[in-house]
């Protein structure tokens, strides 16, 4: 007889409310009862909503250290709690925008996904577990504030005494009440994407031979998605994915996919025989980097290319309704949908802001500079969906990504892009400096700064179209009459000290001067930004930690 225990837990006070998720050190999570308490409180928080009987959920991760022991403690917990069913992704594995899909396709009550996405793993790295609700998106703030309120308030959590649940085959089984599914993480959502994208003209370009391509699952979760759907569907040569096994270390790498951390790519890439395209996701599968031979195509480029060319791929073809950008991103997309003559939105950073959007049927895709593209397929980023539109632009057109690239600025305009960071500041110092900035907005609206006129400046504010919440705070802008622009706001995801963004635009349609390098183009904003911000005076640093 397998029996439930009731156990008195700790109460935790160390969750940050406002974010939509749990992301510390994984000792930090192997204290006794601290996964526990959280998993109490998120099927405590599902039992508003649905009886337990009646919930169905998606477990899984990106197979970093303590994913499986995760994975043990969640079920028992689920187990326990009467959960009518569960699904896992076979050996724990489930990427986010495979879990994303799973709800939406399953109709689930949502889905618990671990992951601290980017940041490295292993014994001395980060895990993280996050809720996603019915619609396979991020669970909003109202639901993650009312899980972590829970967490403070428990005294006990539930969960059954019951042997290791085997994980690693395929397999249905019941324990007391609960539907236990261990399914192929990969299947529904290789399928996905085949109804997505044209795959018949992207087998045909990698079946003659001349087509060069790579894909850096760095050792995480892609891995396995991305050798399904690149070599065996697609027919990519054998060995096109490299880095293909999630390993609960990610290998001691970073698996964060930009210029610094996909290190085997960009050498390729920036070499003298680049191939024709490389892509690279991050430890969940969400983030994308795209780069073609010598060249490295920006994010907010990548987001109006996707939208100036959605004909392409079949699922997009004549459907396109509107494209969202976080603040921060470039205006690139919103030229394009001028052009379209479709609708574009302007959200606070943080993939949550596009859910409404995408739920109200109001935009297709939307993306973030930072390394996130995804469109209304599901309610994630997608790092694999980026890497497969590229593949179908190329495979499409029969052009390369830099043509790609130079007939999008010459058509569009060129949106110059940097973003300047500045790590580990002490956070004292970080908030001075916003308080500063935010003093000084009212002066800066209509002063020159030898031609560069400021247009508007402010504290980014985002009223909701579909629910009118407002978010107030979200980073300061400084624009110019010429759609330049300097943005500057402090991360919300960092865990050491405060880490300042300086985002740099500048908007370039003079055809002689699409070619410039970014910083050269940039330098004219940067040199204003230290003017403006004194960024030096507070910080201390002269110059950024990281540029992208
Ligand atoms: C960063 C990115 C943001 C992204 C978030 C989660 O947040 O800038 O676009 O949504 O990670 O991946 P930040 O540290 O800037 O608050
Ligand atoms: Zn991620």
């Amino acid at each position: 007889m397998i029996s439930i225990e009731t156990v008195a837990t700790i109460k935790y006070t160390d969750q940050k409310p406002g974010t939509s998720g749990l992301r510390k050190k994984a000792s930090h999570f192997k204290q006794p009862h601290y996964l526990e308490n959280f998993v109490q409180s998120i099927f405590d928080h599902i039992k508003i909503k649905t009886s337990s009987e009646n919930t169905s959920i998606v477990v899984g991760g990106d197979g970093r250290y303590y994913n499986r022991e995760a994975i043990q403690i969640i079920l028992k917990i689920a187990v326990a709690n009467n959960v009518g069913n569960i699904m896992v992704g076979k050996s724990g594995i489930l990427s986010t925008p495979a879990a994303s899909n799973i709800i939406r396709k399953y109709n689930l009550t949502g889905g618990i996904i671990l992951s601290a996405s980017h940041n490295p793993g292993g014994v001395n790295g980060d895990f993280g577990i996050k809720f996603n609700t019915e619609n396979g998106g991020p669970a909003p703030l109202s639901v993650t504030d009312d899980i972590f309120t829970r967490c403070r308030e428990i005294e006990t959590y539930k969960t059954a005494l019951c042997d290791y649940i085997n994980i690693d085959e395929l397999s249905e089984s019941k324990i007391l009440n609960t539907n236990i599914k261990i399914f192929d993480p990969v299947i529904d959502y290789a399928l996905l994407m085949q109804n997505l994208f044209d795959f018949d003209i992207i087998k045909a370009m990698f079946s003659n031979g001349n087509f060069q391509f790579i894909f850096d699952g760095m050792n995480a979760v892609t891995g396995p998605y991305a050798k399904k759907i690149f070599e065996e569907m697609l027919g990519a040569p054998k060995g096109s994915v490299i880095n293909a096994i999630p390993l609960e270390d990610f290998g001691g790498a970073h698996p964060d996919p930009n210029l610094k951390h996909a290190k085997e790519i960009s050498k390729i890439m920036f070499s003298e025989n680049p191939y024709n395209l490389a892509g690279a996701s991050d430890g969940d599968g969400d983030r994308n980097m795209i780069l073609g031979p010598n060249i490295f195509v920006t994010p907010s480029d990548s987001l109006a290319i996707i939208t100036s060319c959605s004909d392409l791929a079949p699922g997009y073809r004549g459907r396109l309704k509107g494209v969202a950008r976080s603040m921060p991103t470039s205006c690139a997309p919103d030229i394009v949908a001028e052009k379209l003559g479709i609708n574009s939105f302007e959200t606070p950073t943080g993939w949550k802001f596009f859910g409404n959007l995408l739920d109200a049927g109001m935009v297709t895709f939307c993306g973030e500079e930072s390394f996130g593209t995804s469109s209304d397929h599901i309610r994630e980023k997608d790092g694999v969906w980026a890497v497969l539109f590229w593949l179908n632009i190329l495979a499409s057109t029969k052009k390369s990504v830099p043509e790609i690239v130079m007939e999008h600025w010459q058509k569009y305009g060129r949106n110059y892009y940097s973003r300047h960071d500045y790590e580990e500041i002490e956070s004292d110092k970080a908030n001075a400096l916003v308080d500063n900035l935010r003093l000084k907005l009212f002066d800066l609206k209509g002063k020159d700064f030898m031609g560069l006129k400021v247009e508007n400046a402010d504290d980014f504010q985002y009223t909701d179209p579909i629910d009118n919440s407002v978010t107030t705070r979200q980073g300061i802008r400084i624009i110019f009459t010429d759609k330049s622009r300097i943005i500057m706001r402090l991360s919300g995801t960092g865990t050491k000290g405060a880490t300042l963004r300086l985002y740099l635009e500048k908007y370039e349609t003079n055809q002689d001067k699409l070619n410039l390098p970014t910083q050269d183009a940039l330098s004219d904003l940067i040199a204003l930004a230290e003017q403006i911000a004194e960024i030096k005076k507070y910080t201390g640093m002269d110059k950024p930690t990281t540029i992208t």
